[in-house]
């Protein structure tokens, strides 16, 4: 009992350590490439996202995705084997395109495509989708951008008028980084809704809901 409470308390002051090294520390991206990413899905260490510890988070993007698109459509940056897909119900949206850098991720997801339905393996920097959505979500990925706002930025044009971004990133340990990346994305876009998922004191995701302007 008591080594577990000691055990406890040293993962408490790591977490308290890092916690404060990132808030002193520059951003910096996560920066993993397509190779190590693929070689990430290829031994199932990507297998946790599928975990009840990370349900809650796919919970409240679903339900912003069902409030805000249905009947419309979805574009998700980023989206790994398509978890989200899993999680919304399909028969309310006209339309969902997924993209993501991993070849090895979308040939997995791809076994989810339909006439309403499709994954393409793209880096995000690059890909240039063929329609406007009414909704497009950046789930666990602006981290590992350089240039997070830069790259939601992008797909600006790619939003139907009235149309919204959701984002969710972690804020567990790696505060510094994702502090940043909301203040650079909160200085171009209203929030219009935010939930703060918690499964576990370091584990803990903000989701928010960003208006997207209308060109002038
Ligand atoms: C933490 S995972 C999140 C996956 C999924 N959205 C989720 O919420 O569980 C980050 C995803 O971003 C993808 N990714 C990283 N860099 C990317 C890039 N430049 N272009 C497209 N996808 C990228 C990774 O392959 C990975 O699937």
């Amino acid at each position: 009992m008591i080594t577990r409470r000691v055990e406890r308390a040293l993962v408490r002051a790591g977490n308290r350590g890092r916690r404060l090294l990132s808030i002193l520390k520059p951003y910096e991206p996560m920066g993993q490439g397509k190779e190590l990413l693929d070689s990430q899905y290829a031994s199932a260490e990507w297998d946790y996202l599928r975990s009840i510890g990370e349900a809650p988070r796919f919970g409240v993007v679903s339900a912003y995705c069902r409030l805000l698109a249905s009947g419309g459509s979805i574009l998700e940056i980023g989206c790994g084997e398509g978890i989200l897909l899993e999680h919304l119900d399909r028969g309310r949206f006209r339309r969902f395109a997924g993209v993501d850098i991993s070849s090895v991720a979308v040939d997995r997801a791809r076994v989810l495509e339909d006439d309403r339905t499709t994954f393409t393996c793209a880096d995000a920097e690059a890909h240039v989708p063929d329609r406007a959505f009414d909704l497009v979500v950046f789930n666990e990925v602006l981290e590992y951008f350089d240039d997070p706002l830069a790259l939601v930025r992008r797909y600006e044009p790619f939003v139907e008028p009235g149309g919204h971004f959701i984002v969710s990133m972690f804020a567990g340990i790696h505060t510094a980084r994702t502090r940043s990346i909301w203040r650079w994305l909160e200085s171009r876009y209203a929030v219009v809704a935010h939930t703060r998922v918690a499964t576990h004191r370091d584990h803990l995701w903000n989701v928010k809901v960003l208006r997207v302007p209308t060109p002038a």
